[in-house]
């Protein structure tokens, strides 16, 4: 398959806005077997696992549409997929959700992996709201993709492989699963404060992605500043932690130091990855203070995520600068 395409389709189920979707050239559009490959692995909703919502999937109908319309240079020869048009027209003539009910939707949203084929993580995310059930993390910040994206690289992957991991403020814990079921963590604890977003991981995403009553990966509810409370049998020392976008309120970050600091003093920890989107520099100098504070090391991992234009899975298009640090503690574990 043409990478463009794939490419597309990939974006399609991570539910990237549609103006960001990059359609694949008219070129490649119109050609029959590309319209059927689009129906076959866009469309064919019997088929299809998990169907986007569906005023994305008719506003991405509509725009593919209207530029295979364009791309069709002969009439007598040029044709669009008439498979193609009854999904569109089915989509048109279905009841369409209130605006309320979309905003609030739980969708299944399917994220590949940007370096080997065939790798994907299901989350459950409620991506219209900015807070929900008194979290922002009902859905994945683009801190995560970045750090995502960072773990997919052979440098990343060394962070992971072999290795006991705990994730902190893990919201739809995507990162949890990506480490579980690809890159050969040997056990990995997904934490957040928000009970809402561990159950929704425990009971619905762990599934999804064939992890549920698997030994690999567990979710339990975690408060920063409270005591990591852990069941038994359950590990209780980990070589890695990850936290993404957990630095954006400077309430939360002296608990935040409090749980890195338990972590390296009662659970043996090795290093923190944290990936930071810099929204405000005062607040990330807070964090900065704070870690000093407490004598954690921070060093800057030298990654930056390619431009969204050429990235091939993770996508994201971020609106501040994301930075990752690896962090350890300067008083030994
Ligand atoms: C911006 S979201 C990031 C979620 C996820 N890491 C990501 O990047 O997609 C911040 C997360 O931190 C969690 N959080 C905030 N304060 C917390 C606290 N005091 N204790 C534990 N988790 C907290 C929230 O519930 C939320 O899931």
């Amino acid at each position: 398959m043409d990478p463009s395409l794939s490419r597309f389709i990939a974006q399609y189920f991570q539910l990237v806005d549609p103006w960001d979707l990059q359609y694949p050239a008219a070129e490649i559009l119109k050609s029959p077997t590309t319209q059927k490959i689009l129906f076959k692995q866009m469309f064919d909703e019997e088929k299809i696992d998990p169907v986007p919502p569906q005023t994305y999937r008719t506003r991405v109908l509509k725009t593919l549409i209207s530029q295979l319309e364009q791309s069709l240079s002969d009439p007598d020869e040029d044709e669009i997929d008439s498979d193609l048009l009854n999904a569109y027209s089915s989509l048109m003539t279905q009841a369409r959700p209130s605006e309320l009910d979309t905003v609030q939707q739980l969708s299944h949203v399917k994220y590949t992996a940007p370096t080997v084929e065939n790798r994907s993580i299901i989350t459950t995310e409620s991506r219209g709201l900015i807070l929900s059930s008194g979290t922002t993390g009902f859905r994945t910040w683009e801190a995560a993709l970045c750090l995502a994206t960072f773990l997919s690289t052979p440098a990343g992957h060394d962070h992971i492989r072999g290795n006991r991991v705990v994730e902190l403020g893990a919201g739809t814990g995507l990162l949890s699963m990506y480490c579980a079921k690809y890159l050969g963590a040997t056990h990995v604890l997904a934490t957040d404060g928000n009970a809402a977003l561990m159950e929704t991981l425990k009971s619905t995403s762990f599934a999804r992605n064939g992890l549920d009553g698997s030994l690999k990966i567990r979710a339990e509810v975690w408060e920063w500043g409270e005591p990591l409370e852990l069941d038994q049998g359950e590990p209780t020392c980990f070589d890695v932690a990850l936290g993404a976008d957990v630095t954006y309120d400077t309430d939360i970050i002296p608990l935040l130091a409090t749980a890195i600091c338990e972590l390296f003093t009662k659970h043996r920890l090795k290093e923190f990855i944290l990936s930071a989107t810099i929204r405000n520099e005062d607040t990330f100098e807070a964090f900065l203070h704070e870690s000093e504070r407490r004598s954690l090391k921070l060093e800057r991992v030298p990654f930056s995520s390619p431009p969204f234009e050429d990235q091939n899975g993770f996508f994201h298009k971020p609106a501040a600068d994301i930075r990752i640090y690896r962090i350890t503690s300067g008083l030994g574990s």
